[in-house]
């Protein structure tokens, strides 16, 4: 039985650099990942899980991260504060509003 509620994905897809439409990869993702999921272990969160993805469609926006089944959509910086509130509102459960990669419109 599969114990995993959510899964976190975060692309680290990486392409030349002369492509004109850019990777995730090269705003280092994979270390974004790794921070995210460490933080998820650090709390003892089983049922939470972080992993790697290939490109979301979205690489204009990234570094691109998904929720799923919430199908929340993040722009995460590589930048500590980000991570860190990114980190938080997942061992939360909540939304980093700052960080949403599609705003709703009112
Ligand atoms: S390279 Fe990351 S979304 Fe396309």
């Amino acid at each position: 039985m599969n114990s995993i509620r959510k899964h976190v994905f975060v692309c680290v897809n990486e392409r030349d650099g002369n492509n004109p439409k850019g990777c995730c990869a090269s705003k280092k993702s994979l270390e974004v990942m790794t921070q995210l999921k460490k933080a998820v272990k650090e709390h003892g969160i089983k049922d939470i899980r972080v992993n790697k993805s290939g490109c979301l469609g979205c690489c204009e926006n990234g570094i691109s991260c998904v929720i799923y089944p919430d199908g929340i959509w993040y722009t995460i910086p590589n930048e500590q504060k980000a991570i860190l509130e990114i980190s938080e509102s997942i061992v939360k459960e909540e939304i980093a509003n700052d960080y949403l990669m599609y705003k709703k419109k009112v």
